[in-house]
């Protein structure tokens, strides 16, 4: 296979996935999942905005120093300032990168009230100063796909005149189709000087859901770069899912001979980490990674797929790291029958992780005759979420419920000191939550509440999303436990630790810049 037919991977989840109202990530989450970006081959990290925050600046510069081999990102308006912040974050990279960007289409013109030669100059400007700093320089026109065509030309062909080695062309409010998509590429391949000479990126929103499509028949036109986030995590409808290009053009290798550098094996648990840190919940027939992606109800299909798996399967759950063998554990497993199978489902835990995790595995199985894949999944995720230094703490609970009306009794640890609320409410979860409101007043407001079965049975452990907004902070918190109401109380305070945390770190973390360039 030549090397022309090469796709480079572009993941921005940490960028323009944790900018959807809900997503942000703690700074050890962001390395984390670098970290699995990484080792899963994606080429090119977005890893942040490092101009938008402190945090965010911190971020890319860590991720910029530890990553191995992926190039490191960081995006910066069409501002000097912005342009050398993103350099001061990236530069610690073995290979890093300078993203820049400015709104080209008439209504983006219009906010910053720059006419069209007044912006042209802007972008001479500031791609000039992005690659006099760093060697490899992307510019975005962002809404490019609702840009004059004469217009968009004209800046591409500057852009890349100034230095630009990668030039991205945005969907940005999932406008494109297809057919479109492609034929703007073709357009820009063909007219543009020296577009032969830098590579095309597609960058798709999915507000139509066909954010998939035109980035694939971008590809087919000529882009060589998806620019893309895990289970498709972004803005409104989300941007392009990873896991779907790469597995399109590996699955369909032979209508689209296109390769990448991914470990597709590795999709499955990038997948969980990032709905985990998230907070955002894959849906159960979400291609590739849902629950549902691989399995056979109907009896037909069952009897089809025992027959000869490829009957109803394009693609094997190996395939994305999808463990077959979904063996119950069991009361009576031990801590190295464990250990492997946390290294099968794709956990690395050290010796003290372990002895942890035995506990409350333990304490699962005695409440649970089998324990699933899924389950051993759920505890991790939720030990992870919820932890012994928490400003908060869920100690004690006991719930009435039924026709005769609904308490709870809750017992917290708040910084180290127990306190106790019995309340009522409309039903067991809101006299709960009515409760941690009397033991910790606060003002956030509940955005969501998702209960999901992990497994089958009504022994099935249940997860919890809680998303709560206050002044302007999305938070969200999640737990699992075999009792719903359990999980629900210590979700919602896992909610009110992370708002903790972002209290405190308000004025240096708080996104509050916009993307226009004044
Ligand atoms: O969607 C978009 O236009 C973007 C740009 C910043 C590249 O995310
Ligand atoms: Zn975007």
């Amino acid at each position: 296979m030549s090397d022309k037919n090469r796709v480079v991977i572009f993941d921005t989840t940490l960028r323009d996935g944790e900018q959807s109202p809900g997503a942000t990530m703690s700074h050890a989450e962001k390395l984390e999942i670098a970290q699995l970006l990484d080792e899963m081959g994606v080429d090119i990290i977005e890893a942040g905005f490092p101009i938008a925050s402190e945090g965010d600046f911190a971020a890319v510069s860590e991720i910029a120093r530890r990553a191995q081999n992926s190039v490191i990102c960081g995006l910066a308006r069409a501002q000097l300032p912005d342009i050398d912040r993103c350099w001061e974050a990236v530069k610690h990279a073995k290979q890093p990168r300078i993203h820049t960007f400015i709104g080209t289409s008439p209504l983006h013109r219009a906010i910053p009230n720059l006419d069209m030669d007044q912006m042209a100059e802007r972008i001479e400007q500031t791609v000039t100063h992005a690659r006099n700093l760093c060697d490899n320089v992307q510019w975005s026109p962002m809404d490019a796909t609702r840009t004059e065509h004469d217009y968009l030309c004209r800046v591409v062909e500057i852009a890349i005149k100034c230095g630009a080695t990668t030039i991205n062309i945005p969907d940005t409010v999932g406008y494109t189709a297809p057919r479109e998509s492609a034929a703007l590429i073709r357009m820009l391949l063909e007219r543009v000087p020296g577009a032969d000479n830098i590579i095309f990126a597609t960058h798709c929103h999915n507000d139509l859901g066909m954010a998939t499509a035109n980035s694939l028949a971008a590809v087919e036109a000529g882009a060589r770069q998806i620019e893309c986030t895990i289970n498709g995590l972004g803005e409104r409808a989300g941007n392009t899912a990873l896991e779907e290009v790469v597995m399109a053009m590996k699955v369909r290798h032979d209508i689209m001979p296109f390769t990448t550098g991914i470990d597709t094996t590795k999709i499955m648990n990038l997948s969980r980490r990032v709905s985990q840190v998230s907070g955002f919940v894959v849906q159960p027939n979400k291609a590739i990674v849902g629950k549902n992606a691989f399995l056979h109800e109907s009896g037909i299909h069952q009897d089809g797929v025992l027959k000869n798996v490829e009957t109803f399967e394009i693609m094997r759950p190996a395939d994305i790291g999808l463990n077959e063998n979904n063996i119950a554990m069991g009361k009576h497993s031990g801590r190295a029958a464990l250990r492997a199978k946390l290294a099968d489902l794709g956990f690395e835990v050290g010796d003290n992780q372990l002895k942890d995790i035995f506990v409350r595995f333990k304490a699962l199985a005695d409440r649970k005759k089998e324990v699933y894949d899924e389950d051993i999944v759920a505890l991790m995720q939720d030990s992870a979420a919820n932890t012994d230094s928490d400003h908060l703490q869920v100690k004690h609970l006991r719930v009435v419920c039924g026709s005769d009306g609904q308490s709870a009794a809750l017992t917290m640890v708040v910084d180290g000191e127990e306190q106790t609320a019995e309340t009522t409410g409309d039903g067991p979860v809101d006299a709960c939550f009515n409760a941690v409101q009397q033991i910790f007043p606060h003002s956030a407001v509940l955005q969501l509440y998702q209960v999901h079965a992990v497994t089958e049975g009504t022994d099935a452990q249940a997860t919890v999303t809680v998303r709560m907004e206050e002044d302007g902070r999305i938070v969200t918190g999640q737990a699992a436990d075999t009792d719903t109401i359990l999980a629900s109380v210590k979700a919602y305070v896992g909610a009110l630790n992370r708002l903790i945390v972002r209290r405190a770190q308000a004025g240096t973390d708080d996104k509050q810049i916009t993307m226009y360039s004044h």
